[in-house]
């Protein structure tokens, strides 16, 4: 099973610290969306599009990825917000669902934020993601990656 997630991540790096961990414990390969860099979304079985979350919305440049999805693969979404919304998220879903993929589910925590009058107080959520959000995501990415092993049935 080969795994890649697309991420992007300009406010503070918030989200790629949820994808690091996971590439790092997992093996998985990791791509900026946001560095125009190319990736051939063929050569993997789970795709994970990963993005802080702007006006409600993930970047542009990783849903564009996401656009991509060839038909048959596996996607998720992973996130970084102020502050949590169920909605957050459904985009990838979709998406991946529009293109002929099996969507597995998200996985979204705070991130440290200093949009607008927050930046005038050193912002909101300055520890997150905590140690323990992180290790929420690696225990999400086990689940799909044990998904994936057991053939999505
Ligand atoms: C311009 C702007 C718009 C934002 N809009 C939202 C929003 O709609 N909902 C939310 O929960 N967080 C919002 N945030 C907070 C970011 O999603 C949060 O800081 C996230 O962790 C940034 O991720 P990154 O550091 O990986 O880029 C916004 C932040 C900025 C700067």
């Amino acid at each position: 099973m080969k795994a890649v997630i697309i991420y992007g991540s300009h406010h503070h790096g918030s989200t790629k610290k949820l994808a690091q961990a996971i590439t790092e414990r997992y093996g998985v390969e990791i791509f900026d969306a946001e560095a125009g860099e190319d990736v051939d979304l063929e050569a993997y079985d789970l795709i994970g599009f990963a993005s802080g979350i702007d006006f409600g919305e993930f970047y542009p440049a990783v849903t564009a990825f996401a656009e991509r999805l060839p038909a048959g693969k596996a996607g998720f979404a992973l996130y970084t917000c102020a502050k949590d919304n169920a909605k957050y998220g459904e985009q990838i879903r979709d998406i991946a669902q529009k293109r002929g993929c099996v969507y597995l589910g998200k996985y979204g925590c705070k991130g440290y934020n200093t949009y607008g009058p927050w930046k005038i107080i050193g912002g909101m959520n300055k520890n997150h993601p905590t140690r323990e959000e992180i290790e929420g995501a690696l225990r999400f990415y086990q689940g799909l990656a044990a998904q994936m092993e057991n053939g999505l049935s």
